[in-house]
């Protein structure tokens, strides 16, 4: 049975050891695993140019990217490596009410070049990070 000092110090101990524990690996996730997983240096004002279109346009209003978003329209984490720059530039541009190649719409828009090439820099800088297998290949075919 533990005295009341021998708990206090055994509480304090281990309020200590596993808040040292957790600072550290935030400093390690900060330091180190963010930058070697989503590459910082690689954004360019281009690639910064796609992320305000992508956030003033709310894509995420039927998209997702890592995850987050709406589930109307395909997950676009993967778009560059999935479709390429040239079939990116096509879906942002579509006319004709936008882009649907099965039945749903697109919003139409109206991108200049600079635009559209800044969409697809964003996509594919989001495409090289490390996400750790995110998204999974489909298991069924
Ligand atoms: C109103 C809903 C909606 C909004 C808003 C929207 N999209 Fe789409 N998007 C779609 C639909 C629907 C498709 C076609 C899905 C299909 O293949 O049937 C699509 C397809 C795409 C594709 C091709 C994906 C693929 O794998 O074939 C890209 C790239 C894309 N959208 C980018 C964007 C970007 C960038 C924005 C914001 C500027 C945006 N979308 C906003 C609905 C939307």
């Amino acid at each position: 049975m533990l005295t009341k000092k021998q708990a206090k110090i055994f509480f304090l101990g281990g309020t200590l050891l596993f808040a040292l524990i957790f600072l550290g690996l935030s400093y390690d996730t900060v330091v180190s695993g963010l930058p070697a997983n989503t590459h910082p240096e690689n954004i360019t004002e281009e690639v910064l140019l796609g992320r305000t279109i992508w956030d003033d346009k709310n894509c995420m209003g039927c998209h997702t990217i890592m995850g987050e978003g709406a589930y109307y329209a395909p997950e676009l984490t993967k778009v560059y490596d999935r479709r390429g720059p040239d079939y990116i530039k096509a879906a942002v541009n579509f006319k004709n009410g936008g882009w649907a190649p099965n039945g749903r719409h697109m919003v139409e828009y109206n991108f200049t070049d600079k635009e559209a090439e800044g969409l697809v820099a964003f996509f594919k800088w989001v495409g090289e990070m490390n996400l750790n297998g995110f998204p999974a290949e489909p298991t069924i075919k």
